[in-house]
């Protein structure tokens, strides 16, 4: 039921999408003069919810654009009802609909749907994860030099040591191609299926990698905060990469590598 939920849910989010993408609809600012919202994220939210909400009433609700709809539960739906907002706004087919679900603090479903381009990836604990129903793998290249890249930059700029512009500087100068697609949940899947063999971001919310970071475990890579440590989806660092390349590139996050 859960499963069949989850994808009934990013199905009709994703339905809501299409109706919206390239037509006329009302744009607003959040914090940094970029961070939009759009009508079709309320939109897709409430489709969303309304999937969830008809199996489940009492499931705990974590969204972007709603907050926490807190319930005594524990179920926990993490929702991006669309990521890569600025990229749907410009009519650019790199966003998607992401949904996580918890089960007493663990993930344990994940759906990213992007249906532009008709991409459904999907993980579940211990099942591995698949992109249209087709298993995935990452990819098994070994090192940093060798590998294509991708990451993504906060709306508000952060500067700090090791921040954002410097770990980009750091790997162009060095000659490592670092893509950025706009969309940390379509990165993620990205990472799951071998396109990409790693990706890094210095300021994510639980929505924008709940599901992902679990469809590249399942896919067997790895995924980790800024130490190389466990990672949850409740702090801003991620690095997600094949496991191959991941303490390299932990390195080359926090200015220790001699190459990078
Ligand atoms: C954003 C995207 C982007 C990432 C930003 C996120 P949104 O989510 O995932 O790739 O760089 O940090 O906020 O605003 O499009 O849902
Ligand atoms: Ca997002
Ligand atoms: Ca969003």
């Amino acid at each position: 039921m859960l499963k069949s939920t989850l994808i009934r849910a990013a199905e009709a989010g994703a339905a809501v999408m299409r109706e919206y993408f390239q037509g006329e609809f009302y744009i607003s600012n959040k914090e940094g003069i970029n961070n939009l919202v759009t009508e079709a994220d309320h939109a897709s939210e409430k489709a969303i919810f309304s999937v969830i909400r008809e199996d489940f009433p009492d499931h705990f609700l974590l969204s972007e654009e709603a907050g926490a709809i807190t319930m005594d539960s524990n179920y926990k739906w993490i929702i991006d009802p669309i990521d890569g907002t600025v990229n749907f706004a410009h009519g650019l087919p790199l966003c998607c609909v992401s949904i996580g679900v918890e089960q007493a603090g663990e993930m344990i479903l994940g759906a990213v749907y992007n249906p532009f381009i008709n991409e459904f990836f999907f993980a579940q604990r211990g099942y591995g994860a698949s992109l249209n129903d087709r298993k995935i793998n990452v990819s098994s290249e070994t090192s940093v030099a060798k590998s294509c890249l991708v990451t993504g930059f906060p709306y508000t700029y952060l500067d700090q040591p090791n921040g954002p512009l410097e770990v980009f500087a750091r790997l162009i100068r060095g000659g490592v191609p670092v893509r950025r697609l706009g969309s940390a949940a379509m990165d993620l899947c990205w990472v799951a299926s071998g396109r990409f063999d790693g990706f890094y971001e210095h300021k994510l919310n639980a929505w924008d990698s709940a599901a992902g970071f679990l469809i590249v475990e399942e896919a067997g890579g790895r995924v980790s905060d800024f130490t190389g440590g466990k990672y949850s989806p409740y702090q801003p660092h991620i690095i997600a990469s094949n496991g191959n390349i991941h303490d390299e590139l932990v390195d080359v996050v926090n200015g220790r590598h001699s190459t990078f």
